[in-house]
């Protein structure tokens, strides 16, 4: 899969991308990230990219025309399936949506920045907009980097233990049941005994049990689903 982010600051999203198992993914050749810097499509010595807003008020507009060059630069390359721009007013991001992305091959991750892009980028260069949770957030590359690394962990491949993916809290509308390693005592805290029984039905059982109390108390509209 191929990912390209669109960002004002691109050193917000090198560190964060450069870990662990996007690391791996990369190295693996399962991933490609491009991070493009928006001001490369400027041509005024300040590399400007934003400007006061029509109606007046607070805040600056990131300006259509950087990122449409942004885009068509990409474009001219490489087909996309997806261009995102993240937004706090975008669709919410969860791991259905995940799963969904993580089955392109190329998308653009665009980033919002001030109080956000004329909307003419919304209207017409975009195809998709992604929130990551309900507050406001500096710009858009954390939720970028948020939303890469719920793609990309999910590529075949990308986890070592296959199984790890698919027992993911939310995978199924359940939260994961707790986890335990040695020593089976600490502190006079003891790890359940039915995990030191070595009946694995007992204890797929016991998992299925912890996972569905769990999500009835932490998080009930899951079950509503
Ligand atoms: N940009 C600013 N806040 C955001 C959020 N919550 N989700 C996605 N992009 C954002």
């Amino acid at each position: 899969m191929r990912i390209d982010i669109i960002t004002a600051i691109p050193e917000l999203l090198t560190g964060p991308l450069d870990h662990s198992i996007i690391s791996r993914a990369k190295k693996k050749g399962l991933a490609e990230i491009y991070i493009h810097n928006l001001r490369d499509y400027t041509f005024d010595k300040h590399h400007t990219i934003d400007d006061y807003p029509y109606s007046g008020g607070g805040g600056m507009v990131m300006m259509i025309e950087p990122i449409d060059l942004a885009l068509a630069d990409l474009k001219s390359k490489t087909g996309y399936d997806e261009i995102i721009y993240t937004s706090p007013d975008g669709e919410p991001f969860s791991q259905k949506l995940a799963n969904r992305l993580s089955c392109l091959k190329n998308i653009i991750i665009l980033c919002g920045h001030y109080k956000g892009v004329d909307q003419r980028v919304r209207d017409h260069l975009v195809t998709r907009e992604i929130s990551i949770g309900d507050y406001v957030l500096t710009g858009g590359e954390l939720a970028a980097a948020v939303i890469v690394d719920a793609i990309v962990r999910l590529l075949p491949g990308a986890i070592s233990d296959e199984e790890s993916a698919l027992t993911d809290s939310f995978q199924d509308n359940l939260l994961a049941p707790p986890l335990y390693t040695r020593p089976a005592e600490y502190k006079g805290w003891s790890v359940p005994e039915i995990l030191l029984s070595g009946n694995d039905r007992e204890i797929d059982n016991w998992k299925m049990e912890q996972s569905v109390e769990r999500t009835r108390r932490l998080r009930p509209d899951l079950l509503q689903e």
